[in-house]
């Protein structure tokens, strides 16, 4: 029996250290502020495109609703000539309950596997570039370790490339406090955020953050990144709370007490430093020498999270 024809791409999960938080064009997914992200080793999606009679979709065996990923493989036709349809096929390896985006795996890989299969030659920036369309956050998983999606002006300007920076022993201790699907989805929660009196200042913030988070980087002073990595996320989840239309909170009950305890071990010396995404998970920012002793520290207070250590993780391959 022959194979089927098809292409297999693996892209790992990603965690912005300076987040995306809002858009300037809905449409085009064009982001108001340029963000700066670590690839995660310990998670990622592998998705295999084949030829088939419609576009579908299955995730971890099973079948899903397609819409989103039939729109997206829409958009790829418009912009690169069409393709006849194609069963997706996908292995997602980003737990719900760690609260990481599971979209920016999912559609890294599914962009650079179709581009394969199609036979596309395309650089790592041109694939972010149209990964952008399906999930922002997705452009900023082809690349090891740091990323910088570049906010750019306009359709072709606007995506990431790799930051080259000296070795950094960063570790994350990630926080499965809810696996629950999270009640406000980044759209919503962005379109919110954008109605707060602060937005426009957390945007002139987030840029020279940026900035300082380059030259933490560069100095590899892991301190400073997780000082700065800590205010950009928790100035951003003040807008949603700080929202004049709709306001709302990712927090839970479990979410202060853990924060509470970021702080608490920054005063016993350690180095901890919190942020958060579109849910209640927190992710300590530490290095590779101290997570393990902060993951048994906050796993003795609290019984029923589960905690997991993520290192610095690879660029997109294929299979
Ligand atoms: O691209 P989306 O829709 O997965 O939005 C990502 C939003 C955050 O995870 C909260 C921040 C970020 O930059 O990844």
């Amino acid at each position: 029996m022959s194979e089927t024809k098809g292409q297999t791409a693996i892209a790992h999960t990603n965690i912005a250290l300076i987040k995306y938080w809002g858009k300037a064009d809905p449409v085009l997914n064009l982001p108001t502020t340029s963000s700066l992200s670590l690839t995660l080793d310990e998670y990622y999606t592998k998705t295999r495109v084949e030829e088939a009679d419609e576009d579908s979709l299955l995730i971890n065996e099973l079948p899903q609703d397609g819409k989103r990923v039939h729109q997206f493989l829409n958009i790829l036709r418009e912009e690169m000539g069409n393709f006849p349809p194609l069963r997706v096929i996908s292995e997602n390896k980003v737990p719900l309950s760690a609260g990481l985006a599971s979209s920016a795996s999912s559609f890294a890989a599914l962009t650079a596997a179709v581009a394969k299969h199609n036979g596309w030659d395309l650089s790592l920036e041109e694939l972010s570039r149209l990964a952008r369309r399906g999930s922002g956050s997705a452009t900023r998983s082809f690349f090891p370790d740091f990323a910088i999606w570049d906010k750019g002006h306009d359709d072709k300007s606007s995506y990431a490339h790799h930051l080259d920076v000296p070795d950094l022993p960063i570790a994350l201790v990630v926080c499965r406090i809810s696996g629950m699907v999270k009640k406000v989805s980044s759209s919503d929660g962005m379109q919110r955020a954008q109605t707060s009196p602060n937005y426009q200042a957390w945007v002139d913030e987030s840029a020279k953050q940026l900035e300082d988070m380059k030259v933490a980087l560069a100095n590899a002073d892991l301190d400073r990144v997780g000082q700065i990595a800590e205010k950009n996320a928790l100035a951003m989840h003040d807008l949603n709370l700080t929202a004049t239309k709709q306001r709302f909170t990712y927090f839970n009950q479990n979410t202060m007490k853990v924060l509470n305890e970021v702080k608490a071990l920054r005063a016993k010396g350690y180095i901890a430093y919190a942020t958060m995404d579109a849910g209640p998970n927190v992710k300590i920012i530490t290095n590779r020498e101290q997570a393990e002793a902060i993951k048994e520290y906050l796993a003795e207070r609290f019984r029923k999270i589960q905690f997991d250590i993520a290192t610095p993780g690879p660029g997109i391959s294929y299979e």
